[in-house]
């Protein structure tokens, strides 16, 4: 069983998809240790509350000195020992003590099919801005691995999604969502849980 810390900033549509799938049982061999956010106001905090899962508010605005920050939030992770990290629309850039620390062990939900429409600036609604202000017919959702650039580690997952004639960036948020991220982040926590992810040379293998 492996453990599993959630890293939040907002709704936690997706931390409730993970919870859901582990609860029917779609998702194997792991656990929620703990939910962390940088936002004490998060819903996805109250979601993970409801769970039972132990569920911890660390802002910045706490802190005098980032420096401080970042240290304050590792240790808290740290305690937990989770064995895999889910960025779950966590919105705050890692740094490097972080990444280093759990090198090849975190994951992150990315709301466009990477290289497009991803690395500084693009998160959240603006994702979807830009990819209707751009015209693009499919977009999508990817899975990756993160690595110390934003949005470049190795690719697990990805599933494209139609973009519709007359869509809002909170209409195709929407549609990706539902058919791409609460899809396939629950899937690749499955599949690394289950031994069935390996990396060589940046790339991603899966044994189904
Ligand atoms: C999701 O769309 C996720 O892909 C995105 O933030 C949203 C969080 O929603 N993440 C990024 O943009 C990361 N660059 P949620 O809190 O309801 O899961």
């Amino acid at each position: 069983m492996i453990k599993l810390a959630v890293l939040v900033s907002g709704g936690g549509t997706n931390l409730q998809a993970l919870m859901d799938a582990l609860e029917s049982g779609s998702v194997t061999n792991a656990e929620i240790s703990v939910v962390i956010s940088n936002n004490k106001n998060a819903y996805a905090l109250k979601r993970a509350a409801e769970h039972g899962i132990d569920a911890i508010s660390i802002s910045p605005k706490d802190y005098t000195d980032r420096v401080l920050f970042e240290e304050a939030f590792l240790n808290c992770l740290n305690e937990y020992s989770p064995d895999l990290v889910v960025l779950a629309g966590f919105l705050v850039v890692l740094w490097k003590d972080l990444i280093r620390r759990y090198s090849g062990r975190i994951i992150n939900i990315h709301p466009s099919l990477i290289p497009s429409f991803c690395g500084k600036g693009y998160y959240g609604l603006k994702v979807h801005e830009a990819a209707l202000a751009r015209g693009v017919k499919v977009t999508g959702a990817t899975v990756h691995f993160v690595d110390e650039g934003t949005d470049t580690g190795p690719i697990i997952l990805q599933k494209a999604v139609p973009v519709q004639q007359g869509d809002s960036p909170e209409s195709l948020q929407k549609r990706v969502m539902e058919q791409a991220e609460w899809v396939i982040l629950p899937k690749a926590v499955d599949l690394i849980a289950n031994n069935k992810v390996s990396v060589t040379d940046g790339m991603v293998t899966i044994t189904e």
